[in-house]
C-alpha cells in the first residue's frame, strides 16, 4: 500500500517540509538567507525563532498542495542531527507534536542520511557496492556504501567544509552568503589562469580546504595581481573553483579505486555546482563507473530527502521513541 510520509528540516536556516504520497513529491521551503545576511553569517538564535514563526504556517500550505489531509500521514520523520541545537529542537518537538496527537509513527533522520536520500527521489535502483560523497556548508564526507542504509567513513574534511571554503572564498571577494552559486556563477565566464594547487592531495581520504583559503586571500593582498581587469573576478573564482573541485574528484576517485566500487552518489549543497557534476560524470564516462546524483534544488537542504530517509526507515521498522533528542554533533550510524 503506498505511504504518505511527511518530512520536517529545521536543522540550519531553512524551515523545510515535504510530503511524499504515492511516489509524488510535494517540498516546500521557507528559506532564512535574507535574516541572516547582514550578520554575515548564521545567527543561531534568530534561527531558531524563524523556525517556530515558519513551521506552522508552511505545513497548512504544503498540505493545501498536496491534497493531503492531517489525518492521511502515515508517519511522520524528523531530522535530529547534526545541526544548531535550538534549530533542531523546533522541528523534532513539532514532529514529535503531530506523531503523539496522529498516533504515528516518529522517524528520526539523520540530516547526512538525508542528503544520501536525496538521490533516491529521482533514482531508485542504484547499483552497489557505491561510494557517496556528501558535500556541504557543514560537511565534506566520503563514505563507503556496500547498500543502502550501510555508511561507513573513508575520509572527511580535517578543517573547513568545501562549502565553506567556497563561501569564504566568495566573502573574500566581497559577495553575500552563501558564496557556492556566486562562485558557480562566476566562473563560467572566467578562464583558472591563477595558480592553486589541489589542496591536500597526499591526504589519503581526507580534505582540508584552508589552506587554499589561505592562499586566496595571500594572492589578493598582492600588489601585482591585475585587479583592474574586468575578467578577474571570473578568472579568479574560476581558479579557486578548480582547485576545490579538483580535490573532490580526486579522493572521490581514489576511494572508488580502493573499494572496488561501481558507483559514486553526489549529494549535498556543493553537489549542484556545475563544475563539480560535469566532472564527475567526464570521470565515471572515462574509468566507467555509474553517476548519480539529485537535480540541484534536491542537493541543498530540503525535506523532501528527509522523508525518503523516512520512508525507509518505515519500510525497515526502525521507529524512534517520543523521548528522542536532538543532537547538534550527531554520528551518521548504519541500520540494516
Ligand atoms: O546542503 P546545504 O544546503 O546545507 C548544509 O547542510 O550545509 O549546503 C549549503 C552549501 C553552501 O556552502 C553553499 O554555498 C553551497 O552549498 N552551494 C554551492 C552551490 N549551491 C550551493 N556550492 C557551489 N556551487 C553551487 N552551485
Ligand atoms: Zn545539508
Amino acid at each position: 500500500m503506498d505511504r504518505c510520509i511527511l518530512g520536517i528540516e529545521t536543522s540550519c536556516d531553512e524551515t523545510a517540509v515535504a510530503v511524499i504520497n504515492a511516489s509524488r513529491v510535494t517540498n516546500l521551503l521557507s528559506s532564512q538567507i535574507d535574516l541572516h545576511k547582514p550578520y554575515g553569517g548564521i545567527v543561531p538564535e534568530l534561527a531558531c525563532r524563524r523556525h517556530i514563526e515558519a513551521i506552522g504556517p508552511l505545513l497548512n500550505e504544503l498540505l493545501r498542495r498536496a491534497g493531503c489531509a492531517l489525518t492521511q500521514l502515515d508517519a511522520v520523520a524528523v531530522t535530529v542531527g547534526p545541526g544548531l541545537i535550538g534549530a533542531l529542537l523546533v522541528g523534532v518537538s513539532f514532529a514529535k507534536s503531530l506523531s503523539y496527537a496522529l498516533h504515528i509513527p516518529l522517524l528520526a533522520i539523520h540530516h547526512l542520511e538525508g542528503h544520501i536520500s536525496s538521490v533516491f527521489l529521482e533514482q531508485e535502483d542504484i547499483s552497489f557496492p557505491a561510494i557517496a560523497l556528501v558535500v556541504s556548508g557543514g560537511h565534506t564526507n566520503l563514505y563507503k556504501m556496500p547498500k543502502r542504509g550501510e555508511y561507513y567513513l573513508l575520509g572527511k574534511t580535517l578543517d573547513d567544509a568545501a562549502g565553506e571554503a567556497l563561501d569564504k572564498g566568495a566573502r573574500l571577494l566581497g559577495y553575500e552568503y552563501p558564496g557556492g552559486p556566486v562562485i558557480d556563477r562566476l566562473a563560467k565566464q572566467g578562464n583558472p589562469i591563477y595558480p592553486f594547487t589541489i589542496p591536500h592531495r597526499a591526504g589519503g581520504l581526507n580534505f582540508s580546504f584552508s589552506g587554499v583559503k589561505t592562499a586566496l586571500r595571500q594572492m589578493l593582498q598582492q600588489e601585482n595581481i591585475k585587479k583592474d581587469l574586468p575578467s578577474f573576478h571570473a578568472d579568479i573564482a574560476a581558479s579557486y573553483q578548480k582547485a576545490i573541485i579538483e580535490s573532490l574528484v580526486l579522493k572521490s576517485l581514489l576511494a572508488l579505486r580502493q573499494n572496488n566500487a561501481n558507483s559514486m552518489i553526489l549529494v549535498g549543497g556543493v553537489a549542484a555546482n556545475s563544475l563539480l557534476r560535469r566532472r564527475m560524470q567526464e570521470e565515471g564516462e572515462r574509468a566507467g563507473f555509474s553517476v548519480y546524483m539529485p537535480s540541484p534544488h534536491y542537493c541543498t537542504d530540503n525535506a523532501a530527502m528527509i522523508a525518503m530517509a523516512g520512508l525507509s526507515h518505515l519500510e525497515r521498522g526502525v521507529f524512534a521513541p517520543l523521548d528522542i533528542s536532538p543532537h547538534p554533533a550527531l554520528e551518521l550510524a548504519s541500520f540494516s
